[in-house]
């Protein structure tokens, strides 16, 4: 297994995702029934009390822009962002509203002159690749309006699917079970309040993975309700939702 550092990790993504691009709506299964359930449906009513209409949204980690669109349907002033330019042209071709694509790596916020403040940063899905959590959320909060908040999404770490997939050598998951193992709830509660922020919610949530279609995905969503409101279930979801302030300096 490649072990993700700092130095290595721009290429490693840059190799992974120019490449996934094309397909990345199918393969990753964001443009799927699970996908767009997940997009359109379940996270959309989800986070939409952290939005208001008018909002400044900064996206990192957009991908093909299905998570942007969801963004946008909140009435947002979004620029949405990736480390790859495959990635941005994808997304830049859904034509999305009130949105504009800019390539930035999260990893480098520090050294990023001119993007300005907003109100919410979000991440969907991203967040967990990065081997510096702890720089990139100290960073977060300069580009953060007074009363601004952080809304992540991302892999759950207690999910087994990932270690699973890591383990028999699936998509990505292989070189990422390195980074993508800190995202368990009580790792994240840690690590935002090491580096500044105040927890506002910490969930973990669905059991419907993004690419599956059918039948498969008609069962899966019926009975998700059952499984996010059963307690000892619901920890092993595939994903977890951090809403987190800033706290005063
Ligand atoms: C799994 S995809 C998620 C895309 C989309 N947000 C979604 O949920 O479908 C992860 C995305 O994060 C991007 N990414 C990874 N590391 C990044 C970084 N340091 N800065 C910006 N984007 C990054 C990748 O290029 C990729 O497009």
């Amino acid at each position: 297994m490649v072990h993700i550092t700092e130095n290595n990790y721009r290429e490693r993504i840059l190799e992974y995702y120019d490449n996934v691009a094309p397909e990345y709506g199918v393969k990753h299964g964001a443009d799927m029934a699970g996908g767009r359930y997940g997009f359109g449906e379940l996270y959309k009513k989800v986070l939409a009390p952290y939005f208001s209409p008018g909002d400044k949204v900064l996206e990192l980690g957009c991908g093909n822009g299905a998570s942007s669109e969801m963004l946008a349907s909140y009435g947002v002033d979004l620029t949405a962002t990736d480390i790859s330019d495959e990635m941005v042209k994808i997304a830049q071709s859904r034509d999305i509203p009130n949105t504009k694509f800019l390539r930035l790596d999260a990893m480098e916020l520090g050294k990023t002159e001119g993007i300005g403040k907003f109100d919410v940063i979000t991440a969907f899905n991203s967040f967990a690749y990065y081997p510096a959590k702890a720089r990139v959320l100290r960073e977060l909060r300069s580009h953060l309006n007074e009363n601004g908040r952080l809304v992540i999404l991302d892999m759950n770490a207690l999910c087994p699917v990932y270690p699973i997939s890591a383990w028999i050598g699936r998509l990505e998951m292989s070189s990422w079970w390195t980074t993508t193992k800190e995202m368990t709830p009580s790792g994240i509660r840690r690590l935002c309040s090491e580096n500044g922020y105040r927890m506002v919610r910490l969930e973990t949530l669905n059991f419907v993975p993004h690419a599956v279609e059918g039948a498969v995905f008609q069962v899966l969503k019926a009975v998700n309700p059952l499984l996010n409101s059963t307690p000892l279930v619901k920890k092993l979801a595939m994903r977890v939702l951090i809403v987190a302030e800033p706290l005063p300096e």
